[in-house]
């Protein structure tokens, strides 16, 4: 028999807009070979609207009408007094799937997302750090003590399954450090940097991508890769910390000729984020290292992320994978939403 999932998605940018062509393309498929039909019921974005159908929205005509119109309005399932907590609170949605930005700051309006959605029992799969960087154990046990569930691959490394390997698969093999390329967008700017690019005009290819965030400096900085480098401590290491007790420093100080240094030295910058432990508790830092070319995060280029676990008993595992991007962060949903049901 095939369940269904009905999903109201809070923001429809490029992660909302890759989901729904996922399902445009896969949901029968999925159907077919999970027996569970994914179905998006609502979507409220904060710039293009809200709109709602109980039996469920045909995800490629609301991709339509976004790439023609740039917003929802004009549909006959338009709700235009709906915001996000209005369509959680009064829409049918058993998941609410939470794509608005992030703001490592306050975590809002997602944490008031995240509560409003677990407090009335519905599950909440995320790809927005804030909150699970900022408030994760209390939203778990809200989650918890409404019977819901949370899923947020999508906060790191996007869909590539860093959280679910180190979680379900490493963590028994006592990972004691973990490193990686938690940033695309500074990974794609050292690269094009590599090859003779200016710093300037790197970034603005990887805004125009899709890979920097509203505000690229979260991500030249390095507060992108420390917000991710809290949550890998609190899901993969069982330690709370606060954003600002991650050792940071960006790449803006980097200039072509140390990256031509590197070079010629037989080594690359990469901007690694890092969390091992210690006798005395966890060190958590994000900041540019040469590594030699044979290091598994040396060969690492472009937008891809990576994550470097060492562990007890299995020794040195590498995961490579996107970081961002539209495909890849809306699979990051179905990943967690296919985990809640399996379940
Ligand atoms: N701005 C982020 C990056 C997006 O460049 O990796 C994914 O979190």
């Amino acid at each position: 028999m095939v369940k269904q999932v009905r999903l109201g998605l809070i923001g429809f940018g490029n992660v909302g807009q890759g989901l729904a062509q996922i399902l445009a393309e896969s949901a029968a498929d999925y159907a077919a070979a999970r027996g569970l039909e994914l179905r998006i019921v609502a979507v409220s974005d904060a710039l293009k609207g809200s709109v709602y159908a109980p039996e469920g929205l045909d995800a490629a005509r609301l991709l339509e009408k976004i790439s023609a119109d740039g917003n929802f309005h004009g549909l006959p399932e338009e709700k235009p007094a709906w915001d996000a907590v209005a369509m959680i609170r009064e829409s049918n949605a058993d998941v609410i799937v939470e794509m608005s930005y992030t703001d490592l700051k306050t975590g809002q309006p997602a944490i008031t997302h995240f509560k409003e959605a677990l407090s009335h029992r519905k599950h909440v799969v995320s790809t927005n750090k804030g909150p699970v960087a900022l408030a994760y154990s209390e939203l778990q046990q809200l989650a918890a003590a409404n019977g819901v569930q949370m899923g947020v691959e999508g906060t790191v490394m996007s869909g590539t399954p860093a959280l679910r390997l180190g979680m379900e698969i490493l963590a028994p093999a006592h990972i004691h450090r973990v490193m990686g390329i938690f940033n695309g967008t500074t990974n794609y700017i050292l690269t094009q940097m590599e090859s003779g690019m200016s710093y300037a005009a790197a970034l603005a290819e990887a805004q125009k991508l899709g890979y920097a965030e509203a505000d690229p400096t979260g991500d030249v900085e390095g507060f992108d890769a420390a917000g991710k480098v809290v949550i890998l401590a609190r899901l993969l290491m069982n330690t709370a910390l606060r954003l600002d007790e991650v050792d940071r420093t960006g790449i803006t100080a980097l200039t072509q000729s140390d990256v031509a240094a590197a070079r010629s030295a037989g080594e690359r910058w990469k901007l690694i984020g890092s969390l091992e432990k210690t006798e005395t508790g966890l060190n958590a830092s994000v900041q540019p290292q040469r590594l030699p070319l044979a290091h598994p995060l040396a060969g690492v280029s472009g937008a891809t992320n990576a994550i470097h676990f060492s562990t007890d008993y299995l020794g040195e595992v590498t995961l490579i994978g996107p970081g961002a991007g539209r495909l890849p962060t809306g699979y990051a949903v179905i990943e967690d939403i296919l985990a809640i049901y399996r379940e």
